[in-house]
């Protein structure tokens, strides 16, 4: 299949500010998609509502999503970039999934058996059948590449699972879709204290969020747990050690990494000087995003009408495929 015609679907749930991990997983790849394919972005407003149901924040949260999302690259008037409660075809698909979904294999997902140990009060259904409202969101546009980091490897897996199943039971209607990420291996950022990976909600001063200001961002860095350096030359670093370069290499210049690799391999490095620098390369890059954002947001004609023009993209793509999905199933019996 050509580029334009491989189609491209993935989502951001509004459930806080985004993060580090949510640009280099995610978004950074929805930038460079969205010029070379048919691409569908979406906020995972009804996903949220899995574990944070009291919607009291949830516009500003949406607006928030949408407006980082903008600030980092994404063009709304190339991808279609919209709400998942806006399009009620959405529901439909994930009724018509739920049956080809089996509860045992729902009961081992991963993140399923997390969310009821951080939310045993609230273990509801929807959270169980999550990776099924996540699949009926991806092929619902017959999309192939899901640009997502690591975390969302098993329900691409499912997806994939549930996609072949309705094909196998109703007829060839979907694509198989693949985890994308246009590196070689999916992408986890990790934590700032080395403890899984950076969140949204959970962690919140181990986690560079896209809105932090410079004071945060320096703050966070130096609290990253250092020592005295090596004792002996060219020796293997330890985890936390190595933490420090991969954020290096997430946004410092090729030169800055080198020299601190040097200084590490002949015992001359010193931390206080690599978290500054770290420090300011951070600022570099979070800086301007987190600036722009606050400006879209502000513009809340500019949100509405980006979320309209999104629905209107999403909603034609939705409306074809449910014809189609209606069709192979036999639920069409004026015809
Ligand atoms: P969410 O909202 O948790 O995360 C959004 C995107 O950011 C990626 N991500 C990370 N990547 C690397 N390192 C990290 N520390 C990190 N943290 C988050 C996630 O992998 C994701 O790509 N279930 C999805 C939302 C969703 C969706 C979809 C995704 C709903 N429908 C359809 C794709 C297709 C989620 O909770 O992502």
């Amino acid at each position: 299949m050509g580029k334009q015609q491989e189609i491209v679907m993935s989502g951001i749930r509004p459930t806080g500010f985004l993060h580090l991990g949510n640009y280099f997983g995610a978004v950074r790849n929805y930038v460079r998609m969205q010029s070379d394919y048919t691409c569908y972005f979406m906020v995972a407003d009804l996903h949220s509502l899995t574990t944070h149901p009291d919607t009291s924040e949830l516009k500003t949260n949406i607006y928030r999503v949408l407006s980082e999302n903008i600030a980092c690259g994404l063009d709304p008037d190339k991808a279609a970039f919209y709400c998942q409660s806006h399009i009620f075809e959405t529901s439909e698909l994930y009724l018509y999934l739920n049956m080809l979904a089996y509860v045992g294999e729902l009961e081992k997902t991963v993140t399923f058996k997390d969310k009821v140990r951080q939310h045993e009060n609230n273990v509801n259904a929807g959270l169980l059948t999550y990776p099924v409202l996540q699949t009926a969101d991806i092929i619902l546009h017959r999309a192939s590449l899901v640009p997502v980091g690591k975390d969302q490897e098993q329900h691409l897996e499912m997806a994939r699972n549930f996609a072949n199943r309705f094909n196998h039971r109703y007829g060839d209607v979907f694509p198989e879709p693949k985890a994308f990420n246009y590196g070689e291996e999916l992408i986890k950022v990790p934590s700032l204290d080395g403890k899984g990976k950076m969140s949204k909600s959970e962690n919140q001063n181990a986690t560079l969020y896209l809105s932090d200001t410079d004071e945060d961002i320096t703050k966070k860095i130096k609290k990253m747990k250092s020592d005295s350096g090596p004792a002996e030359k060219n020796s293997a670093k330890p985890d936390y050690i190595e933490l420090f370069f991969s954020l290096m290499q997430l946004v410092s210049p090729a030169e800055v990494i080198e020299k601190y690799e040097a200084d590490y391999n002949n015992c001359t490095i010193r931390y206080g000087d690599l978290k500054q620098q770290l420090a300011e390369d951070m600022i570099r890059f979070i800086g301007p995003i987190r600036d722009k954002a606050e400006q879209i947001r502000n513009d809340e004609k500019y949100m509405k009408d980006v979320m309209e023009k999104g629905a209107g993209k999403a909603r034609k793509s939705a409306r074809e495929t449910m014809e189609i999905v209606r069709n192979a199933m036999g639920l069409n019996y004026f015809a």
